[in-house]
This record gives structure tokens, C-alpha cells and sequence, in this order.
């Protein structure tokens, strides 16, 4: 079990991270330390900081000697290693070295020899999307820059040059060519800054071990796909897309009525999906579509409880199915998607797994009473995420952007499953 853990300077990472470790019982990896390291030791040699070939030997001399001791401590030369290597110059400078490509091609190697085979929490900046892509689980953290420099105040005791030490360090982390700061695609974002650590890692833990499904889901589903691979010879591409932990936004194209339950074929987990609040109506009928994980939304009208349904399920850990078009539209290609879908998006910090159906529309041809047996085709495309603001007003251009953006990105798996 890897878990990776991001985000900038002050975010909560170590606190977050190492707590987390002691309650899962897995290892605790701050490759921070390992860059600080080097920098440390170049400071103390006289190391020009923009001296590459002179770094990269001090990198390589200096990490073949880090151990991981007790599951969470890192060692030098058989030592503990202690503040000195915390300090703003030490910061600087490690910011400094670490933006060489060429150094952290020789760090990145030594900190995945310190993960044990067990697994770890792995704190850093780029563990998500280059240290350990295939993590079981990305969370990357995040807080408005006051809460980070306020923390990062504490830590050191005195707010001299904290705020240049935190705005420089973080842009240059973000901006350098190889291992930049930034969420994978598949990560899920988290904003600390009213968050105690905790509830954070409260959170995260939740995010791992989402409630499972009920019984009459697991059953009713796996008949479903039964069914759905048997009759319509479901083909499926991409399925290792959708995440086994954390939670996601599935978005498939809407052509018909069955397109829930083929979207809920493809995984064991539980997917939750909204609909119409006509059909929650009759006692027994809310009872049933409930436990098959269906919620109301009225329509027609933005629906606060439905979209708060939504986001509290996302930061549960939960599978949530949203279309992207808001509405089934038979006979249609895909070509707007909602702003509501992109607001969820953008406030749950979810990724977006497009899903790409095609076949289902010919299942129930209009004005014929039984189904039509057809193949089904699904592609399941890679994850990818909309700018996050999990708190505070979303200006409406920034709602327009993300929306735009997710339309783009959908467009390319649905018009490569969709005929023209
Ligand atoms: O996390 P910490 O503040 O200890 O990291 C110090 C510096 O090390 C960061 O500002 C960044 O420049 C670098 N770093 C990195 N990649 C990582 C971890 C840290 O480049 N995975």
C-alpha cells in the first residue's frame, strides 16, 4: 500500500503524512528530506548551487548512505537527521538544487529504495505524478497561502522571510520542467486550511475504506454484469481507469436508460448516481433505488441538496456518476457539457473519469416495447482533473474555464466511441 501525499510548502503535508502512517501502521517517507540533504551537505562543502555535475556527485555520495530507520525516521551516515537541514537557507537552497533534472534523476531512485516493500506514506511534490505514479492512493494537499505562512511562522519561531521563503520556493517547485508541484491527475485535492490535521487524515482514512456496498447492490449488480457481458457481449476498454481507492467522478455520455447500470457493471465498488426525484416518489421505490445507490435531484432548477449529496459522497470516498451532458440525449453527439457537472468537479477536488458508451442507445429503440440485444462498447479514459477550489466564491469565469476545459477533455474519448 502506497499512499502519496503532495502539495506545496505549509500545506500540512508532514504533519498529515506522519500521522497518518501511525494509524495505518505503514512506513513514513519524507523525500523533502532527502533533497534538503543534498542541499545541507552542498552548503557545507561549498557546492556551487547551479554547479550540476558537482550536485549530482554530492547527491550520489551523500544518498547512498540515507537509510529509513524505525519505519519513519531517516538516517545519515548511521545518524538520525536532525533540524539542520530545516532551516529558510537550507529551504532556499534545496529548492534551488532540486529543480536540476539531472539531480533528481539520481535522487528519485534512491527514494523509492527507501520505501520498504510493505509500503508507506510517501510525502513530497512529485511522488503522485513521478516518484510512484502507480500509488493506491494521491491526495494532494493544498491551503491559501496566509494559513501556509502562518504555519510556517510557528515552525520557525519568527516570520523573517517567510513569505518570500514560501512564494519563491513554491513557484520555482511548480514551474521547474521535470518533478514540477502539481496534483497527478488521478489525485485527490484537499484544502487544509480550516481543516485540523486530523480531520485531514480522518479523511484520507475514509478515502481508503469507503463504506462498502450494500448487499442487494453487490447482488443486483453482479447479475447486471452477468447479463450485460452474456447478452450484449460487453466489451470494455481502459476499466483499470477507474480508481481502486479515493474517490471520482464517473462522466459517461447519456444515450440511454440502461446507461447506469452498464456504467455500474464495471466495478465492484459502488457508483452513486443521481435520479429524477419523480421516481423517489413511492415509498418503495425510494427504498430500492436508494439501496441501488441512486439519489434525488430535481431538475430543471439547480438542486442544492442533490449537489451537497454529491460532494459529501466525493469526500467519503464514493464513486459518483454524473453526465456530463446533464440529460439523456438520444440521436445527439457529445457536445455541451453542464456547468453544474464542472461545478462538482471543481468544489469536490474529485478526479473525472470519462466513459465513453456506445451500443446502448439501440437497447430501447422508440416505440418498440422490448429490448433490442446489441453490443455494448465501453472506453473508459484516463483520469484527469479540473482547476480545484474546494472553498470561497467560484467566480463565474473560472466556472465558464473548468467547464470548457472538461468539455474538451470528454470530446476526445466520447467522439472516438460515438459513430459520426
Ligand atoms: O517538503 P519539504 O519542504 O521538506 O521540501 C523541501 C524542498 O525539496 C521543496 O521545496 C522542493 O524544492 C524539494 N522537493 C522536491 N520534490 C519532492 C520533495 C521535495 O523537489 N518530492
Amino acid at each position: 500500500m502506497i499512499i502519496a501525499i503532495d502539495g506545496p510548502a505549509g500545506s500540512g503535508k508532514s504533519t498529515v503524512a506522519k500521522l497518518l502512517a501511525q494509524k495505518l501502521g505503514l512506513a513514513y517517507v519524507d523525500t523533502g528530506a532527502t533533497y534538503r540533504l543534498v542541499a545541507w551537505r552542498a552548503l557545507q562543502n561549498g557546492t556551487p548551487l547551479d554547479s550540476v555535475d558537482a550536485l549530482r556527485t554530492v547527491a550520489a555520495e551523500t544518498l547512498r548512505n540515507v537509510e529509513l530507520r524505525d519505519g519513519a525516521n531517516l538516517t545519515f551516515d548511521g545518524s538520525v537527521i536532525g533540524p539542520e537541514i530545516r532551516t529558510p537557507e537550507v529551504s532556499e537552497a534545496t529548492s534551488i538544487v532540486s529543480a536540476h533534472p539531472e539531480v533528481r534523476s539520481v535522487v528519485v531512485p534512491e527514494q523509492r529504495r527507501l520505501v520498504p516493500a510493505a509500503g508507506a506514506v510517501v510525502e513530497g511534490r512529485d511522488i503522485g505524478t513521478v516518484v510512484w505514479p502507480d500509488a493506491d492512493l494521491k491526495v494532494y494537499l493544498d491551503a491559501s497561502a496566509e494559513v501556509r505562512m502562518s504555519r510556517r511562522t510557528d515552525q520557525h519561531g519568527s516570520s523573517d522571510g517567510i513569505a518570500r521563503e514560501v512564494t519563491e520556493r513554491d513557484e520555482r517547485d511548480a514551474r521547474r520542467p521535470v518533478g514540477a508541484m502539481r496534483p497527478a491527475d488521478d489525485a485527490m485535492l484537499i484544502d487544509t486550511s480550516s481543516v485540523p490535521a486530523e480531520d485531514v487524515v480522518a479523511r484520507i482514512v475514509k478515502l481508503l475504506h469507503p463504506a462498502p456496498p450494500g448487499r442487494l447492490y453487490a447482488v443486483l449488480r453482479a447479475i447486471l454484469a452477468f447479463l450485460l457481458r452474456t447478452l450484449f457481449r460487453l466489451e470494455v476498454e481502459g476499466v483499470e481507469n477507474i480508481p481502486k481507492h479515493g474517490s471520482a467522478i464517473l462522466a459517461p455520455n447519456h444515450r440511454s436508460l440502461i446507461d447506469h447500470f452498464v456504467v455500474a457493471a464495471l466495478t465492484k465498488r459502488q457508483v452513486w448516481f443521481m435520479g429524477k426525484a419523480e421516481l423517489f416518489k413511492s415509498r418503495m421505490g425510494a427504498r430500492l433505488l436508494t439501496a441501488l445507490g441512486a439519489f434525488p435531484v430535481k431538475r430543471g432548477r439547480p438542486d442544492r441538496a442533490s449537489l451537497q449529496r454529491c460532494l459529501e459522497l466525493l469526500r467519503d470516498g464514493q464513486l459518483v456518476g454524473i453526465y456530463p451532458e446533464g440529460t439523456r440525449r438520444p440521436d445527439s453527439r457529445f457536445e455541451e457539457v453542464e456547468e453544474g457537472f464542472a461545478y462538482i468537479a471543481v468544489r469536490s477536488g474529485a478526479p473525472i473519469v470519462p466513459i465513453g458508451l456506445s451500443g446502448t442507445q439501440a437497447v430501447f429503440p422508440t416505440g418498440k416495447k422490448l429490448p433490442r440485444i446489441v453490443k455494448i462498447r465501453v472506453v473508459v479514459g484516463k483520469p484527469f482533473r479540473l482547476i480545484a477550489q474546494t472553498s470561497g466564491v467560484l467566480p463565474r469565469t473560472k466556472l465558464k474555464e473548468a467547464t470548457a476545459h472538461a468539455q474538451e477533455r470528454l470530446s476526445v474519448v466520447m467522439n472516438a466511441v460515438e459513430p459520426l
